[in-house]
C-alpha cells in the first residue's frame, strides 16, 4: 500500500483532504492519504513550510517530497532532506502570475496614475502613450512563471527580453544569460520583473550598481522573492529618482513591519504577497501525478535541482 501523509496546514487541509483523493482516484492510484501515518510508513509527503514536519529524519522510506509552494527556498537546504523535492507549479499559478505582471506592467505603460489620481482636475492632454511595440521589458527568470509572463507580454505587443541561467530559446523573445546579458537586458528595460528563485547566487541580483545600469526612469516589479532586491539600494535609487516606480509583492520580511520605508515612499506600491498562488484543484492534480509517477518508476514534474537551490 502506498501512504501519502498530508503535512501542509489546518487551512490547507481543509482544502485538500478530499481534492487530492479524488485527483488520485482518477489516476487509478490506490493510496492511503491522511495526516496520522508512522513516519516509516509514509512514502510521499504533501509538505508545507508551515506544516508540522521539519525534520525528515524519521521517514525511512521516502520516496519524495512534494512541495505545495512555488518557492522552496525554505527547504532546499534543509539537511534531513535526502528524498527527491518536487516544487509546485500548476495551471492556475501560471495564469496567475502572467495576469499580475500584464496588468501592472499596464499600468506603468500607459501611465495610469497620472490620470487615477488627478485631485486638481487638470486637463493633461499631450499624454496619450506609447504602443507596446515602443516599449521594452526584462524579465528576470524565465522559468515556469517567467515564460508564461514573458509570453503574456509578447501578446500584447511589448519587446520582451528575458535572462536566465540556461540561455534559452523562446520565440518572440530576446534571452540572455551571464553576467554580460545581464548588463544588456538591464540596460534596455524601461520596466523590469524579477521572478527568479531565492537562491545563494540570486540574492542581492538587484543592488547599487546594477540598478545604476537600468534607464533612468525605470520601473521595477518584484513578485519573485524579497531578498533579490537590496532594499537599501532600491530606496536610494528611487530618492534619487533613477528608478521611478517599484511595485513589490515580496519581502525580506513578510508581513512587511509597520515602519518599514517603503510603506510611506511614494514611489513605491506593496502588494501583500498575492501576485500568483497555488489553486488547490490544479495543485491536487500535480500531487496525485506525482505519486502516480513515483509509483510507476517514471520522472517526477518540477523535480527541484538541490545543488542549484532550485
Ligand atoms: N509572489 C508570488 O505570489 C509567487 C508565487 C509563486 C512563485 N513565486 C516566486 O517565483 C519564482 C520563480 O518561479 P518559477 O516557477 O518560474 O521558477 P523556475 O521554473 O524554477 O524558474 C526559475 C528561473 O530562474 C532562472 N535562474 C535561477 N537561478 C539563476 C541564476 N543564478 N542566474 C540566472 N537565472 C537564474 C532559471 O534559469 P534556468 O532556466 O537556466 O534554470 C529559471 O529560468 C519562485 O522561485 C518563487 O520565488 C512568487
Amino acid at each position: 500500500m502506498t501512504n501519502v501523509l498530508f503535512a501542509g496546514t489546518e487551512e490547507n487541509w481543509e482544502t485538500y483532504k478530499t481534492l487530492i483523493p479524488e485527483a488520485l482516484k482518477a489516476r487509478g492510484v490506490s493510496a492511503t492519504f491522511g495526516r496520522d501515518i508512522a513516519p516509516e510508513m509514509v512514502d510521499y509527503i504533501v509538505y508545507s513550510p508551515l506544516g508540522p514536519v521539519q525534520d525528515f529524519t524519521p521517514f525511512t522510506r521516502l520516496k519524495a517530497v512534494l512541495s505545495l509552494w512555488a518557492g522552496v527556498e525554505r527547504v532546499v537546504g534543509n539537511n534531513t532532506l535526502k528524498a527527491p523535492l518536487c516544487r509546485m507549479v500548476d495551471s492556475g499559478l501560471k495564469k496567475g502570475m502572467a495576469e499580475w505582471v500584464a496588468g501592472h506592467c499596464l499600468r506603468y505603460h500607459l501611465g495610469m496614475d497620472a490620470h487615477i489620481t488627478n485631485p486638481a482636475h487638470e486637463w493633461r492632454s499631450g499624454m496619450a502613450p506609447p504602443l507596446a511595440e515602443d516599449r521594452s521589458i526584462g524579465i528576470l527568470g524565465l522559468g515556469e512563471l517567467g515564460q508564461a509572463s514573458a509570453e503574456a507580454l509578447n501578446c500584447l505587443g511589448f519587446n520582451v527580453n528575458g535572462w536566465s541561467r540556461s540561455l534559452k530559446s523562446i520565440e518572440g523573445i530576446a534571452c540572455f544569460s551571464g553576467s554580460e546579458g545581464l548588463s544588456t537586458l538591464l540596460g534596455r528595460s524601461e520596466i523590469l520583473v524579477l521572478l527568479l528563485p531565492q537562491t545563494a547566487d540570486t540574492t542581492h541580483i538587484l543592488n547599487a550598481q546594477t540598478l545604476a545600469k537600468m534607464p533612468k526612469g525605470a520601473s521595477i516589479l518584484n513578485p519573485g522573492r524579497g531578498p533579490l532586491i537590496d532594499d537599501e539600494a532600491l530606496l536610494a535609487s528611487l530618492n534619487a529618482r533613477h528608478i521611478a516606480h517599484a511595485t513589490l509583492d515580496v519581502f525580506a520580511k513578510e508581513p512587511l513591519p509597520q515602519d518599514h520605508p517603503y510603506w510611506a515612499h511614494p514611489s513605491v506600491t506593496v502588494t501583500p504577497h498575492i501576485a500568483s498562488e497555488t489553486r488547490p484543484k490544479s495543485a491536487a492534480e500535480v500531487v496525485a501525478e506525482n505519486v502516480r509517477r513515483g509509483e510507476s518508476a517514471e520522472p517526477f514534474l518540477f523535480e527541484v535541482d538541490q545543488g542549484q537551490g532550485y
